[in-house]
């Protein structure tokens, strides 16, 4: 169902009484794609002219950017909801020396900036609009999406290493396990998705939208013959976390990102859907808005 700039400016909470529009990205990594690519982004999502604009995280690394992008994308709908990502969680060896880690990041700094901003963040609370639940996480990963068949030394997934790559995850965000050591990337990957399970569990909505930041499910992640591509993909989600979502009736709409690679797909009543913007150089769009065009998905539920 359409629903015009007119009636969502009228106030969200009575268009929300109807049909509702999303507008959807990921991934669009501000701090690293600069100001005119969120100036192109915000011009998009004002002429789709959504009830709710969803970002599903890798929004920008470091608070300010984080904070400014956040600032510029609530000006243009009337409700912002955002998971974090992982880039959005990293942390460096002078604020870790300072108690900021990753938890830090996802559990106090984001949350502040999400309300700062009058955006929400899923991960610390499911949002209900009208007659929908929305819940989310950034989700993380636990191998369950990593390639049996690539042949790996055995440490390769602990050190996050391996075919002349490292993934970034493992130099740059670091959930403490409450002694100074790393967990494990499996156990983070529990924690969140228990999180949203009890999230899930709170929402009374017979309508619910999910958005996770990392993958959920196998079809959502792309193969490729590259040893050092077929390692990384390891680190692309969880299966479990698919489980978890497809297992409640209700969801009607999954989203995630973190691939930034773009897929839709339908798993009986539940749609898949990534729709990344990503970084600069993986575009095949020509210019800066055919870019954000293609990045940001118009869902009418
Ligand atoms: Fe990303
Ligand atoms: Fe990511």
């Amino acid at each position: 169902m359409f629903v015009s700039r007119a009636r969502a400016a009228s106030g969200a909470r009575a268009a929300l009484a109807g049909g509702v529009r999303l507008a959807i990205t990921s991934d669009i990594h501000i701090d690293l794609n600069g100001e005119p690519v969120l100036d192109a982004l915000c011009a998009r999502v004002r002429a789709v002219a959504p009830d709710v604009l969803i970002v599903a995280g890798d929004i920008a690394t470091g608070a300010a950017t984080f904070l400014s992008t956040l600032l510029a994308l609530k000006a243009c709908a009337p409700e912002l909801l955002v998971v974090a990502g992982n880039h959005d969680v990293w942390t460096s060896p002078a604020a870790r020396s300072q108690g900021i880690d990753s938890w830090t990041w996802l559990d106090k700094l984001l949350p502040a900036l999400c309300t700062e901003a009058g955006a929400r963040l899923l991960d610390a609370a499911p949002v209900v609009l009208g007659n929908v639940g929305f819940a989310g996480s950034l989700g993380w990963y636990d191998l369950t999406l990593r390639e049996h068949l690539l042949d790996v030394p055995s440490d390769a997934y602990t050190r996050g290493t391996f075919a002349g790559v490292m993934w970034n995850d493992f130099r740059f965000a670091f959930f403490d396990d409450g002694a100074g050591k790393a967990l494990p990337c499996a156990a983070v990957a529990d924690i969140l998705r228990a999180r949203l399970g009890d999230h899930l569990a709170s929402l009374s909505c017979k309508r619910v939208v999910v958005a996770t930041h990392t993958l959920a499910f196998e079809r959502q992640v792309f193969r490729k013959e590259r040893d050092a591509w077929r390692f990384v993909n390891a680190f692309m989600g969880s299966l479990k976390l698919g489980e978890l979502i497809a297992a409640d009736r209700r969801v009607e709409l999954a989203i995630a990102g973190h691939t930034h690679i773009a897929s839709d797909f339908r798993m009986g009543r539940l749609r898949a859907l990534v729709s990344p913007l990503g970084y600069r150089k993986e575009w095949r769009a020509p210019d800066v808005a055919g870019a954000v065009e293609k990045a940001l998905a118009v869902v009418d539920l």
